[in-house]
Order: C-alpha cells, then sequence, then structure tokens
C-alpha cells in the first residue's frame, strides 16, 4: 500500500492540511496515511524543527503532504533550529530537486487579480524552479571580520551562489519535457550578464535545448522577466530557474491568479518521490481563525495523486470538484468579492468533498 507522511506544521498548515486529507478520504482509495511534527511544532514537541523520526518518516513515504512552517515568534533561534530548516533539510535530505509551481488563473477568479482582468484571463504558467542548489545551499556561508571589501575589519556576512552542470541539465530536462506535454515554449530566467553562476546556467540549459528542436528556448533575465510578469504574463508558458529566482518569480507569478491561497505546488526527486504542499506560507496572523483558503493544499494533494501515486483519475477528480465550488460562488475570504458566498476553511473542505461524493462530477 501507498504510504503519506502528513506534515501539518505551523500557523495555519494544520487547518489546511486537515482539509486535503478529508478530500483524499473522500476518494475512498487505499492509503497508509501517518502524521508528525514539522518545523515550530517539532521544535515545541522534540526540540528540532525536523526531527529524525520525521525525517524517517519522509524517506520511507512514496509521497508527503507539507503543510507550511514558520512563525515570527522563532526570529530570535540560531538558524539551525527555525522552522524554515524543516523545509529546507526535506528537500536537502530527498533530493527535492524539481519544484513545479503552476500559476493558473481559474476563470472564475479573473477578477481577484490586482491585475486588469484580459492581462491574466485563461493564465496558465508553470515555474519550475530548482530546489536544491544556489545561494540557498552553497558553501561558504557565514559571519566574518572583512578580510577586505570596502570596509575591512567591519562586521560581514556572506553566502555562495553556486551551481554545477550536472544540477543545471537534469533541471533543464524537467523543463524541456514539461513545455513537450504544453505550448512547447521555455523560458529560461538567468542573471548572466553579471553572474558567473547565471551564465553557466545559460550556456548548459542552451545546450541541453538542442535535444529538444521541437521546443522552443529563449532567455530572459531576472530583472526583466520580474517586470514582464506584470507587463504581459501571458507570455509565458513553461519558466525555468534557479532556486532564488524562482522563489521570488513564482510568488509574484501567484499573486496574478488573484491568490496565492489558490497555488499548490510539487517538489519532486530522481526517484519520483515528492513533497507536496502549497506556494503560501503558514501565515501566523490568521492561523486558529478557520478562515484560511484550504484549495492550494487540496490542488497540491491532486498533485500527489497524479505525480507519485499513480492515480491521475482521481487528480482530476480532486480538480473538478474544485472547479466546482469556484463555480457555486464560495470563496474564502482571501478570494471573496461582492456577489460570492464567504466560507471558511472547513465549510470549503466540506464543499469539495460534496462535490466529490457527488455523482454528476465523475471526472
Ligand atoms: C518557499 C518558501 C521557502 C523558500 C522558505 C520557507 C524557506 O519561501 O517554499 O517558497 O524560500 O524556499
Ligand atoms: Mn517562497
Amino acid at each position: 500500500m501507498k504510504k503519506i507522511a502528513v506534515l501539518p506544521g505551523d500557523g495555519i498548515g494544520p487547518e489546511i492540511v486537515a482539509e486535503a486529507v478529508k478530500v483524499l478520504n473522500a476518494l475512498e482509495l487505499e492509503f497508509d496515511m501517518e502524521a508528525a511534527p514539522v518545523g515550530g511544532a517539532a521544535y515545541e514537541s522534540h526540540g528540532h524543527p525536523l526531527p529524525e523520526s520525521t525525517l524517517k518518516l519522509a524517506q520511507e513515504a512514496d509521497a508527503i503532504l507539507f503543510g507550511a512552517v514558520g512563525d515570527w515568534k522563532y526570529d530570535k533561534l540560531e538558524r539551525a533550529l527555525r522552522p524554515e530548516q524543516a523545509i529546507l533539510g526535506l528537500r536537502k535530505h530527498l533530493g527535492l530537486f524539481a519544484n513545479f509551481r503552476p500559476a493558473i488563473c481559474y476563470e472564475q477568479l479573473t477578477h481577484a487579480s490586482s491585475l486588469k482582468p484580459e492581462l491574466i484571463a485563461g493564465l496558465d504558467i508553470l515555474i519550475i524552479r530548482e530546489l536544491t542548489g544556489d545561494i540557498y545551499f552553497g558553501q561558504p556561508r557565514g559571519r566574518r571580520t572583512a578580510p577586505d571589501g570596502h570596509f575591512p575589519g567591519a562586521e560581514e556576512a556572506f553566502d555562495t551562489m553556486r551551481y554545477s552542470r550536472p544540477e543545471i541539465e537534469r533541471i533543464a530536462h524537467i523543463a524541456f519535457q514539461a513545455a513537450r506535454k504544453r505550448s512547447q515554449r521555455v523560458t529560461s530566467v538567468d542573471k548572466s550578464n553579471v553572474l558567473e553562476t547565471f551564465q553557466l546556467w545559460k550556456d548548459v540549459v542552451t545546450e541541453v535545448g538542442q535535444q529538444y528542436p521541437d521546443v522552443a528556448l529563449d532567455h530572459m533575465y531576472v530583472d526583466n522577466a520580474a517586470m514582464q510578469l506584470v507587463r504581459a504574463p501571458k507570455k509565458f508558458d513553461v519558466v525555468v530557474t534557479g532556486n532564488m529566482f524562482g522563489d521570488i518569480l513564482s510568488d509574484e507569478a501567484a499573486m496574478l491568479t488573484g491568490s496565492i491561497g489558490m497555488l499548490p505546488s510539487a517538489s519532486l526527486n530522481e526517484r519520483g518521490q515528492g513533497l507536496y504542499e502549497p506556494s503560501h506560507g503558514s501565515a501566523p496572523d490568521i492561523a486558529g481563525q478557520g478562515i484560511a483558503n484550504p484549495l492550494a493544499t487540496i490542488l497540491s494533494a491532486a498533485m500527489m495523486l497524479r505525480f507519485s501515486l499513480d492515480q491521475p483519475q482521481a487528480a482530476d477528480r480532486i480538480e473538478s470538484a474544485v472547479q466546482h465550488v469556484l463555480a457555486q460562488g464560495l470563496r474564502t475570504a482571501d478570494i471573496h468579492s461582492d456577489g460570492t458566498t464567504k466560507v471558511g476553511t472547513r465549510e470549503m473542505g466540506d464543499a469539495v468533498v460534496a462535490a466529490i461524493t457527488t455523482k454528476t462530477i465523475t471526472k
């Protein structure tokens, strides 16, 4: 039986994950689901954001359903004990290098975006973010007394941006293969005009692209990409980029769709094992109020069924059910507008379950 590790985490994490689990249960498939603490919650109970037992469960599972981690109250902790280290540690230990962040504008939410409706109607971008390299993980890093520079002798901090050829090759292949299933276009985002790391990135993506003559490749500097995303977002299809640029651009792309509360994500390793989480964070400001949007997590569960659990039809059922509840006019606070019905986290989950179990929705 396939095993799902359920890691709710902090803030709104437990509330939204509970709804996704409810939806998974409604599908009446045979899974073994096991929960474990992660992030600040795990720091409280185990003294570490990623306890050995949680990491072991994640390593043994076929898929991980992850909520969110982080809370301002942990900002003063030493870095190794902060909640964010849990997700970074899982990515690193499991080798989850390929991060898929789709930004899809649902027809019913065209007016929820801060951009003009005509700019985003029908938007469907796939950001592919490299997730285990770059300045996030490069060594050395630290603090010291500056040996040189503008202020020798002053306190300074440094991080290392680095990518190796194989790391770039494998994420480039992922992007080109994804583009083959879509509109045969890849935009590679870099900063090769300034950074050596991203000159190698651009060179390697170009080389890999020659193996995919059917896919059109173009290159864009990250500052320009950030601008084009709000100017003419529909010009993009598959966007492939490094860890840090992908972090920033995926938040930007998410907001184009109206709410980051709608966007799922998948992080895969070379064995097809995956971690599935909403693209948004733990939102401690609204935790415990029952108002968070569970749809990003529910849609992440759909991605999990498709990518790691070999249940594409069940994934389709969830996605259709989400379309259905949006068409019914149900909205959590983040996407609520005049003429729609405001619902809480639990009611939204219940509505998705109802749509799944209703006979009219079979696919
Ligand atoms: C994300 C988050 C993480 C990241 C943080 C929580 C470490 O912002 O998944 O986008 O920067 O990757
Ligand atoms: Mn982020």
